[in-house]
Order: structure tokens, then C-alpha cells, then sequence
């Protein structure tokens, strides 16, 4: 039996997730992004559901190179708001998805909303032998008032988790990984593989 580590090709180009993966991946799995499979290539998120759009990405890639992959796909869902901008988290604030502008219409929405109850949702998308199978991850907190923190991406520094009393931005990646949506999902895709080797 050979010791190697079982590679999967996670399907992103977003090297903020890939290392918060690589944080949670023991030694017996590893992963490469499309960049190091040197797959250039950008995956519409064309659906109405996380499911989807995670679905779409491993998809695509596993058409591709006929190889065990995965995809993951993650929203913020604000209760005030309904539920946004949930599969809509990128784009939030127009197509170029910026960060700063995503962030402030966020908080120009809520305003002086005292419900600040929001979660991040995270769908993970496995494909093995050109089977799907899909996780779940979700972290219940808050949004704050201002944004604090400058680590993380995204939504981050207006993230508050339930249990902690600063932002995600204002945390290390380990302590992130904590609480994290992300974490919650690759747990459970770790456990299949436990489970499957
Ligand atoms: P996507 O999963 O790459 O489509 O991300 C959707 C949106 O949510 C983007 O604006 C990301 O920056 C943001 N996002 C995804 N995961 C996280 C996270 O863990 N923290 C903060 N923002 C995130």
C-alpha cells in the first residue's frame, strides 16, 4: 500500500479557499487548484442555488480531465435581507464583484437594521468516478457595524461568528477554521473519503 498522499484537483482559482483547505487536509489528502493543474479556465456561476453552481464547477472539471475533483461554492445569507445575498455574494454589488463595494452595499441595506442574524453557507461539490455527492457547511454569526480586520477575504471583516467576538478578518486562518462554514463541509467530505478509501 502506498503512503502518497490521494490528490484531488479542487476546482477554483481562489487561493484564499485553497489555503483554509489545505489548513483543514491532513497529510492524506492534497490539494491542487486549477492553476496548478494548469487548467486555465473561469467557471460561470450561472444558477439560482449554491447546489448548482458548486455542481457546475465540478462538473466542468471533471469533463475535463476525467479525475476525482471537486468544487465548492459559498454565500452569505443575511436574515434582514431575506436570505442576499446569498448565491449572489460575488456579484452582490454589480458583475466585476468587488469586495469593498459587495461590503458596503451590504451595510448600506441593513442600515440601522438591529437584526444583524446572518450564516455563510457552503456547498461542497465531490465528483469520484464521475459520481456527485455534496456537503454542507454553515456558520451562524452576525454582521457587524464596521468592518474590522484585515486578514481573510471577502465578507470577512463584517463577519462576526456565533461564539466569537471579533470579525473573521480580525482572526488567524486556525482560528477562522474554528468556526468556519468552509471547515464544516470539508469535514464531512473528509469523513467520506475516510469512509470510501
Ligand atoms: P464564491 O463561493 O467564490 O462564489 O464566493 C461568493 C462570495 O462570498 C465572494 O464575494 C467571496 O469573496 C465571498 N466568500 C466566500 N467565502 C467566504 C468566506 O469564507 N469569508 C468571507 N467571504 C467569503
Amino acid at each position: 500500500m502506498s503512503n502518497a498522499a490521494r490528490q484531488l484537483i479542487f476546482a477554483t482559482n481562489n487561493q484564499h479557499k485553497a489555503n483554509e483547505i489545505n489548513a483543514i487536509l491532513g497529510a492524506t489528502y492534497k490539494i491542487c487548484t486549477l492553476r496548478e493543474a494548469g487548467i486555465e479556465i473561469d467557471i460561470p456561476e450561472p444558477h439560482d442555488t449554491l447546489e448548482a453552481n458548486a455542481r457546475e464547477k465540478s462538473t466542468t472539471i471533471f469533463n475535463l480531465t476525467q479525475t476525482d475533483c471537486f468544487s465548492e461554492d459559498t454565500g452569505l445569507e443575511v436574515a434582514a435581507l431575506g436570505g442576499a445575498p446569498g448565491v449572489r455574494s460575488a456579484r452582490y454589488a454589480g458583475e466585476q464583484g468587488k469586495t469593498a463595494e459587495n461590503i458596503a452595499k451590504l451595510l448600506n441595506e441593513l442600515a440601522a437594521n438591529k437584526n444583524r442574524k446572518a450564516r455563510f453557507r457552503t456547498v461542497i461539490s465531490f465528483i469520484e468516478k464521475g459520481i456527485e455527492h455534496q456537503f454542507e457547511g454553515i456558520c451562524e454569526g452576525m454582521i457587524d457595524w464596521h468592518c474590522s480586520g484585515d486578514n481573510g477575504f471577502g465578507y470577512d471583516p463584517i463577519f462576526i461568528p456565533t461564539g466569537a467576538s471579533k470579525s473573521f478578518a480580525s482572526m488567524t486562518m486556525e482560528e477562522k477554521n474554528i468556526y468556519s462554514h468552509r471547515k464544516k463541509a470539508v469535514e464531512k467530505l473528509i469523513s467520506y473519503l475516510n469512509l470510501n478509501k
